[in-house]
């Protein structure tokens, strides 16, 4: 990897001039709020996106620092909340942050393993007022679905719960994480979905951060591989539309194979405002790696976070960028990419995307293309307290 910047040392920002600001573009409203209960999660996987040293994070914000949170964040516009973590349901206190979630006039959202979910806490979670639950599945098949998991249980569970979830009339998002290994089964995969009566359904082939980017060579498909993926996908949304089937199924390809970024977050503290288990605010749920002091909902009020806190302020506008995006004209599209890659992948969040094929270091993209390639070398390092703990000392 480069090294090719003034951010890159691992060190907190020291009180960095704010003078840049005099030209950033008034930013809306903290539209979505992910609130990450908690990073405890019965599950391993390979391709959390959650902090890789998350063990040493502690300190997780009590129900009544929570609610306060979200009465902050509604009054200041914000309309959907998701609870998310590590695992949601692992928090004794779910049904009572709903409740409370529904009568602030949120529109919330449970976003799941399934792992911990049972008929009737489905049913108490819709009486407390939740909208809506997402459950995520690693594979069509037990084998492969509860390797990537690290549970024998964990297929079986979530197709339970599934079942359950449309039995009670709630609307369905299944959302697979596609990689290397899963991405041949899309058929499968898609047959399932259909068979589970879901009404969304989100390929989301891998993004690489967290514990993603450290078995990127693991996970990363091959362009045959995502192109036949696509075509499938195709073939069958044109057949199921044809057959008056309503579902809707959303494929997202990984950046790793574009010639240019994706616009991340809507743009940096313009939509998005993630709370962490501990109460660290951040503009987007990756951003805590950054050598960057964020606030936290602890000392800070969301307002006080959002409009004027350096870690919010600190990408939005144009005059923080370098050149080639500086005199891009599609910076105002995609804003250079995401400062999360740019950072984990040249040392410098101030630099261009590398997704994007006008940045100095593109080859890195075409590089990790050309390792997918490769037969995968490496064991999967799982998501767990243990291996965090190494990534926490080191
Ligand atoms: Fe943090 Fe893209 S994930 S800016």
């Amino acid at each position: 990897m480069s090294n090719s910047g003034s951010a890159c040392n691992g060190q907190p920002s020291q009180a960095p001039s704010l003078s840049h600001l005099n030209n950033v573009p008034t930013h809306g409203q903290p539209l979505w709020l992910l609130a990450e209960l908690t990073y405890k999660c019965p599950l391993q996987c390979p391709y959390c996106a959650n902090p890789v040293d998350f063990a040493s994070k502690t300190g997780e914000l009590t129900t009544a620092e929570w609610i306060d949170v979200f009465t902050q964040a509604r009054e200041l516009g914000a309309a959907q909340l998701g609870f998310s973590g590590g695992e949601p349901l692992v928090r004794q206190d779910l049904i009572e942050l709903i409740r409370e979630a529904r009568n602030l006039g949120y529109y919330s959202n449970l976003i799941t393993s399934g792992v911990g979910l049972n008929e009737r806490k489905i049913a108490d979670f819709r009486e407390a007022g939740l909208d809506h639950i997402q459950v995520s599945f690693q594979a069509a098949d037990p084998e492969v679905n509860n390797l990537l998991a690290g549970s024998e249980k964990a297929f079986k569970q979530k197709l339970a719960m599934a079942r359950e979830v449309k039995a009670q009339g709630y609307p369905m998002v299944l959302n697979f994480v596609t990689h290397r290994h899963n991405i041949d089964q899309i058929d499968r995969i898609i047959e399932l979905c259909v068979e589970l009566k879901a009404d969304y359904v989100e390929l989301a082939t891998c993004q690489y951060y967290g514990w993603a980017y450290e078995n990127r060579n693991d996970l990363l498909p091959t362009r045959v591989q995502l192109e036949r993926a696509e075509r499938i996908t195709n073939e069958y949304r044109d057949r199921l539309a044809a057959e008056g089937n309503p579902i809707k199924i959303i494929f997202v390809t990984p950046d790793y194979y574009e010639e240019r970024p994706k616009g991340c977050m809507n743009g940096w503290g313009q939509v998005f405002l993630t709370v962490t288990p501990d109460g660290t605010a951040l503009p987007c749920h990756s951003a805590r790696m950054l050598p960057i002091e964020f606030p936290n909902v602890r000392e800070q009020s969301i307002e006080a976070i959002w409009n004027r806190s350096n870690g919010f302020n600190h990408f939005r506008g144009y005059e923080w960028m370098k050149e080639p995006c500086r005199s891009c004209d599609e910076k105002e599209k995609d804003f250079g990419g995401c400062r999360c890659q740019a950072f984990m992948m040249t040392g410098d969040a101030n630099n261009t995307d590398p997704v994007c094929s006008k940045s100095p270091n593109h080859g890195m993209i075409i590089q990790a293309r050309e390792e997918a390639e490769l037969p995968s070398h490496k064991e999967p390092i799982y998501r767990n307290e243990r291996n965090s703990k190494v990534f926490a000392k080191s």
